[in-house]
């Protein structure tokens, strides 16, 4: 990888700013000044600005609190897209999945093309919990409808838990991530879908992390959700 874009990817600056401290001898590798952007870093290399080693991290892997608003894209004409609420320079990252424009949330945003790929496949069941208040009461008879599987006409949703919490909200597990597939559930159970939040994604938990806002997951956080994916 080229210097200045080794640089730029650890949030040294962009890349015209990374250019500026290699032009003006801020940069070393393995303690010689390198004033060549295009130098081609290597493994064993070691790069410091200022003295300070730089150390290349290759993935970035956070959770993010989507608010109602965004949209789950890298640009919209018309909307805010979440990608603007994570304060990263990496060009390469991007959700895993979507929410919709009105649903806030667990999302994970990631640069690890792998990870994301196997995650969104439809063989890895991972479990999505939702909170959801309704319009009406929602009935009884949903807990025994969504458990065997609803028919959405074209296709039937896996088995998922319905926890009826009061009379108009509830928390609802599904693992797939078809398009709207819970407002569409709570439809076909009689009722719609007001207010949506997704609460969890598989081992991310949102707990203590405002709207608005993101972390970047733990190793143990990141390990979870690799665990089960194909070493290639
Ligand atoms: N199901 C929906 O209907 N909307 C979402 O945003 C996520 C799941």
């Amino acid at each position: 990888m080229r210097l200045d874009k080794y640089l730029a990817d650890m949030s040294l600056g962009t890349r015209s700013e990374v250019k500026d401290l290699i032009r003006k001898g801020k940069i070393t590798v393995n303690e010689k000044t390198v004033k060549d952007a295009s130098y081609q870093v290597k493994d064993s290399d070691i790069v410091a600005c200022s003295g300070q080693e730089v150390s290349y991290v290759e993935y970035e892997y956070y959770l993010l609190n989507k608010p109602q608003g965004y949209i789950c894209a890298l640009e919209d004409k018309r909307h805010p897209v979440i990608m603007e609420l994570i304060r990263s320079k990496r060009k390469d990252l991007v959700p895993v999945g979507r929410l919709d424009l009105d649903t806030e949330g667990a999302i994970l945003i990631t640069n690890d093309g792998h990870l994301n790929h196997f995650l969104l496949s439809p063989k890895n069941h991972v479990p999505k919990t939702y909170y959801v208040e309704t319009d009406k009461a929602i009935p009884e008879t949903a807990v025994e409808l969504f458990a065997q599987g609803v028919d959405l006409g074209d296709f039937t949703a896996a088995p998922a838990e319905l926890r009826l919490l009061e009379e108009r909200k509830a928390e609802l597990t599904i693992h797939e991530g078809k398009f709207h597939q819970v407002k569409r559930m709570f439809e076909k159970a009689g009722c719609t879908v007001t207010f949506l939040k997704r609460l969890r994604f598989g081992p991310l938990d949102l707990q203590g992390l405002p709207t608005g806002e993101y972390r970047s997951l733990s190793e143990e956080e990141i390990n979870e959700l690799k665990k089960d994916q194909p070493s290639d």
